[in-house]
């Protein structure tokens, strides 16, 4: 049980990202034309890079994320020859310095993090390579103290705080592609410097629906390997509910006043905490 789990630089890792592999990122080449797509899991990334994925009609490459595997990695996705859609969960501070310094566009997803909360205890229940979670409650402290795969949500916003004045990087969230999924996608699309067309954005849209995703993942044919979440061993645990507001149905009045006080206190002096969207 124990065993799922390792930590480095103080953030919790399952074995599927070795340490040897942490420790080599510093190493690694960015290219002018990567593209990050950064978030803290259950935000919206599978979502996200669906999205991103359509929108290109040259030939692009959607990685898994850049800490998962072992030695290897780095060389696997050196030997990709077209463009790469680089997935990562990492803070920024662990982020291989190459991709500041070629300025690489990122696109960070973020989404209320009590959402969050709710959405990672069900995948803790069900992942076999996460460690066994007994009640929600208990659960809930352990996102808030940050003894999660991934590390504290607050500390991963915090550290990526510097890049809201960074032109290369777009903020997103969850609940405004819930509310206008065509005015992100366009959004999107210009921040990347693709064309396309009202009618494309809107098939992209329709492709990329919870139902039109779940359906196709349920799919025989589709790898269920391919995820670009460093602690997914299962594409089919991902699209549970994709709502808004969920964790509504989860915390109790004490639970969230305690999240409340957390998230006032840590997020302080957050310029993107303001901008989250809590219903
Ligand atoms: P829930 O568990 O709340 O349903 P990630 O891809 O970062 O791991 O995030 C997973 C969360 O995004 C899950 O949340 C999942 O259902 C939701 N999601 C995935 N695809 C979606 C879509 N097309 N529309 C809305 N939500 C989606």
């Amino acid at each position: 049980e124990e065993d799922l789990i390792h930590t480095f630089n103080g953030i919790a890792f399952t074995t599927r990202s070795s340490p040897e592999l942490l420790s080599s990122l510093a190493t690694f080449d960015a290219r002018d034309d990567d593209v990050l797509l950064v978030s803290y899991p259950k935000s919206g990334t599978h979502w996200l890079a669906e999205i991103i994925m359509h929108l290109y009609t040259s030939k692009v490459a959607l990685t898994s994320p850049i800490e998962f595997g072992d030695l290897s990695r780095l060389e696997q996705l050196d030997h990709l020859s077209c463009k790469r859609i680089i997935p990562t969960h990492l803070d920024a501070n662990m982020l291989p310095p190459t991709f500041k310094l070629k300025q690489c566009k990122a696109i960070y997803i973020l989404r209320n993090p009590k959402d969050i909360a709710v959405s990672m205890y069900h995948y803790y229940k069900e992942n076999p390579n996460l460690p066994t979670i007994e009640t929600w409650s208990e659960f809930l402290e352990m996102f808030l103290k940050g003894d999660v795969v991934c590390g504290s949500w607050f500390d991963h916003i915090l550290s990526w705080e510097e890049y809201t004045t960074d032109k290369n990087t777009l903020f997103l969230f969850y609940e405004d592609m819930k509310k206008d999924l065509p005015k992100v996608v366009k959004q999107v699309s210009s921040f990347l410097g693709v064309n396309t067309s009202e009618s494309g954005i809107n098939e992209i849209c329709a492709k990329c629906s919870f139902s039109e995703m779940k359906t196709n993942t349920e799919k025989e044919n589709y790898d269920p390997n391919q995820t670009v979440c460093a602690l997914t061993s299962n594409r089919r645990l991902i699209f549970r509910k994709g709502a808004v507001g969920d964790w509504k149905n989860y915390f109790t009045s004490k639970q969230d006043r305690v999240f409340e006080e957390t998230f006032a206190k840590k997020m302080k002096c957050s310029k993107v905490a303001k901008h989250l969207v809590y219903e």
